[in-house]
């Protein structure tokens, strides 16, 4: 949050005084290329405690913890979408979208989350708004688990407990049952790396301190869990119906606070691999399992701290192999850029010491509401060629969440210009470099309940209206501007774009 005000206010004046130059503007996002927003069922839907649903750990979360939400709000009514859905798909085809990425509440359909009750309300819903998504021309590309997992299954450890695994996949299968004949895009997990922070942090759901420990447990079970899902699709699914699976991976493009020293660029590199590539490595790459230096790293540190084995759990040789090559594409999730140098810090042991890395401050413009969104457009370009030569230049990837928050504004220009320069830099990656890049998802659709950071963080192409019982959803300038991008298949001419010799000069 460092002197946002005035780096924002730069922004503004570097949009009116600077015309971007013409480099990447006239090309045209390919045929093929589509186009999305994205929203998750706990940040939108409301309802919480209706027609049959059980309780998620976020209802937990916030109803217990209303302190570690920056306006102390809560998910019980959010946006209304569950209520209100036709209007959210309305807006994504006002937009010209090709798709609607949005997540399904397991406590909705399986109160406890086992699959002895399935709570018919539930499925009836996710029908009704896959319909409407479809009756709409739309593509539905469903998430099963984005953090809200059902508290019974917390109660019995949750992600730390590979008893997870068997639940999920019996979700899964309730999924592709119910909804598999008009889903064809499904993302097991997003973000496991933000979600298995909620066992290294207090901001994140279930918020236990179980620092250096329980975050590799999460995370470990998470991968196998979203392997199973894909094995289970492989075998009884696929040939039927046709559809493609991954999960969403999240990271922050990282850059060496001084260029010139070999110990920033080597705790760079970590930052990536500890980050990304303990996700990404075990699936993606070629030879599978965790990046070698988190493996060196945590198990040094772990053998010097007293425990018997590394922290880090390990893979057997066959579930290397089962897990590798569970994803039919890259699903990533990209926003801003941090500033890494080599060093301490974080309690001993914890998950921050393993990486050896600091994040630096940086000058880079901020988000005005986010505590953790610079924007750092040619990152996005990086850490696609990243992916491409780390896992392989046939990879596909399709951007799954990329946006801006700020105050809600329905003239929202500081947006524009970050999606403008963002989807430039995509333009780039594909025409420049290479790369394949299927798709674009903005984040978000409408303006909704952004975790810790409540609703005063707003993401939205539409706003919503939270002081109105009926939660009124309006455009914002964005929303028009990319019904332009959806339209010509360009970044439209009459915007000024921030240039992007800023970027350079501030180090990127
Ligand atoms: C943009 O391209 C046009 C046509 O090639 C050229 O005339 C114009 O000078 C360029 N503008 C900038 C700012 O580079
Ligand atoms: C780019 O597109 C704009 C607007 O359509 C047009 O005026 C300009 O001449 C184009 N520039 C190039 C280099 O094609
Ligand atoms: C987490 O636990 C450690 C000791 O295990 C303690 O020192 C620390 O203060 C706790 N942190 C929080 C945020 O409760
Ligand atoms: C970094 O190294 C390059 C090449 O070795 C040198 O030209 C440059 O002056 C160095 N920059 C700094 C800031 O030390
Ligand atoms: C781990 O410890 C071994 C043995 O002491 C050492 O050779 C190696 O460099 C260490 N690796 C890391 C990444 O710390
Ligand atoms: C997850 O990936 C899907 C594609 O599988 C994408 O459309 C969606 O936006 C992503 N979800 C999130 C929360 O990023
Ligand atoms: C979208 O394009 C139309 C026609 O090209 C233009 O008149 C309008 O100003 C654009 N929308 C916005 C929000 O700028």
């Amino acid at each position: 949050m460092l002197s946002c005000k005035i780096q924002c206010f730069t922004i503004l004046n570097i949009v009116i005084i600077v015309m971007a130059r013409n480099n990447s503007k006239n090309y045209t996002f390919p045929k093929d290329f589509i186009f999305g927003a994205a929203t998750s069922a706990y940040q939108i839907e409301g309802a919480w405690n209706v027609d049959g649903k059980g309780q998620s750990i976020w209802d937990t979360f916030t109803h217990t913890h209303p302190d570690r939400i920056s306006d102390g709000s809560n998910g019980d009514d959010a946006a209304k979408s569950y209520f209100k859905y036709k209007e959210d798909v309305r807006a994504l085809k006002e937009m010209g979208m090709q798709f609607y990425r949005f997540s399904i509440s397991w406590s909705r359909i399986m109160p406890q989350g086992l699959p002895n009750n399935i709570n018919q309300k539930g499925i009836d819903y996710y029908n009704r708004l896959i319909d409407e998504v479809i009756n709409n021309g739309l593509k539905p590309v469903v998430t099963m688990f984005h953090w809200d997992l059902p508290q019974y299954l917390q109660d019995l450890g949750g992600f730390a407990s590979d008893v997870i695994i068997i639940y999920f996949e019996a979700y899964a299968e309730v999924l592709f049952e119910n909804f598999g004949d008009r889903v064809h895009m499904w993302t097991t997990i997003n973000e496991p790396y933000n979600h298995a922070f909620g066992y290294e942090v207090m901001t994140l759901a279930p918020g236990l301190n179980t620092t250096g420990v329980g975050i590799y447990l999460a995370a470990h079970n998470m991968i196998k869990a979203h392997a199973r899902v894909y094995h289970l699709y492989d075998k009884h699914y696929r040939a039927k119906q046709k559809g493609k699976i991954s999960l969403n991976l999240s990271v922050q493009w990282s850059v060496p606070e001084h260029k010139n020293s070999t110990d920033d660029k080597e705790a760079t590199k970590a930052e990536l691999e500890f980050t990304l590539g303990w996700y990404a490595h075990p699936i993606y790459s070629k030879e599978g399992d965790y990046p070698q230096i988190m493996k060196d790293r945590i198990r040094n540190l772990s053998l010097a701290e007293g425990f018997p084995t590394s922290r880090l759990p390990s893979f057997t040789s066959e579930e290397i192999v089962y897990v590798k090559g569970t994803a039919d594409y890259f699903a990533l999730n990209q926003y801003g850029s941090y500033l890494i140098a080599k060093g301490d810090t974080g309690a001993n042991p914890s998950y921050f010491r393993d990486k050896g890395t600091l994040i630096e401050p940086d000058n880079w413009p901020k988000s005005e509401t986010s505590t953790w969104e610079s924007v750092t457009p040619k990152g996005i370009r990086n850490i696609i060629k990243w992916i491409k030569e780390q896992y392989g230049e046939e990879l596909e990837i399709l951007i799954t969440e990329n946006g801006f928050a700020d105050n809600g504004e329905l003239n929202d220009i500081i947006r524009i210009n970050y999606l403008a320069t963002y989807m430039i830099e995509v333009l780039k990656a594909i025409h420049f470099d290479k790369c394949k890049v299927i798709g674009y998802t903005v984040w978000s659709l409408i303006d909704n309940l952004e975790w810790s950071n409540g609703y005063s963080s707003k993401f939205g192409l539409y706003h919503v209206d939270f002081n109105d019982p009926d939660r009124k959803r309006t455009p914002k300038q964005s929303a028009h501007f990319m019904r332009n991008v959806t339209e010509t298949r360009q970044i439209p001419y009459n915007y000024g774009i921030i240039d992007r010799e800023l970027d350079e000069e501030e180090g990127l």
